[in-house]
């Protein structure tokens, strides 16, 4: 009885996702007369926080651009994109690199309050991980010796067997972007499922848009997305994929 209840809950529940993949749709013209509760926006930050990411470092930042005095500021570095100039809100994400050190002792503290009494091997092994593997993998220098050591080490560990390949700066960047945009999608899914619609942007000036919010200089645009109320008129056309045979390979 039980058990048909839970089959049941899953056959709705894949449903309902299915449901929010066909809606999530890129819509580059917002309606503008329905506003985006701040409290959709707020959820789908959240969610986008659960998103998975390497090693939890949480390398991210989303900056919510709300006021309209800086909405209208984004549409020139959004180059005069049609889904800038209708948003309702913006949300940057960004990338921040420069904080692996303080995120790996964010990390430390995590598990050092959950410690009672002694250590157990969790928790020792994820103590050893932040403090010792998390700079040796983010740690940089002005001449990139840290990357050849980097490589220099899996290409001699690799010798012996499989070994993660580490690499230099690029692949760093590499690293925290997937994070990001894993958040973005989280974030774009979760607006969907609350009945709005979205448009994920790379068009933009990053040199500008990183200014304006004062970033650093290792900070990175990951994408911007616009929300809104999406119109069929921001839909450019019906949705195609290459075949599913040319991507998918079962073995
Ligand atoms: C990283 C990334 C950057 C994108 N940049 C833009 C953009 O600058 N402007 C735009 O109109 N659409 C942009 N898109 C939306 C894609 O064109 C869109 O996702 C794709 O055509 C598939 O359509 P769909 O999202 O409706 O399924 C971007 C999407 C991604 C993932």
């Amino acid at each position: 009885m039980n058990q048909s209840k839970d089959i049941d809950e899953s056959y709705r529940q894949r449903e309902v996702f299915a449901d929010i993949i066909q809606f999530r749709r890129s819509n580059r013209a917002f309606d503008q007369n329905i506003e985006v509760p701040d409290d959709v926006i707020h959820q789908a930050l959240e969610h986008a926080m659960l998103s998975p990411n390497s090693s939890n470092m949480q390398l991210w930042e989303f900056q919510w651009i709300a006021s309209k005095d800086m909405l209208d500021a984004f549409i020139p570095l959004c180059l005069d994109q049609q889904a800038a100039k209708t948003a309702k809100h913006l949300v940057v994400f960004v990338t921040r690199q420069d904080l692996w050190k303080q995120r790996a002792e964010w990390n430390v503290q995590q598990i050092e309050s959950a410690i009672q009494g002694e250590a157990n091997t969790f928790q020792k092994a994820g103590l050893n991980y932040y403090r010792k593997l998390m700079p040796i993998m983010y740690m940089r220098d002005p001449f990139g010796l840290m990357g050849i050591f980097r490589k220099a080490l899996s290409f001699f560990m690799g010798l012996k067997g499989p070994f993660f390949r580490a690499g230099g700066a690029a692949q760093q960047r590499i690293t925290v972007h997937k994070s990001c945009a894993l958040a973005a999608q989280t974030f774009m899914l979760s607006i969907a499922s609350a009945g709005f619609h979205t448009c994920p942007m790379e068009g933009f000036d990053e040199k500008r848009v990183k200014k304006i919010l004062g970033l650093p200089r290792r900070a990175e645009i990951n994408m911007i997305i616009a929300v809104g109320k999406g119109t069929e008129k921001g839909i450019w056309g019906p949705r195609f994929r290459v075949p599913y045979d040319e991507v998918m390979r079962k073995r």
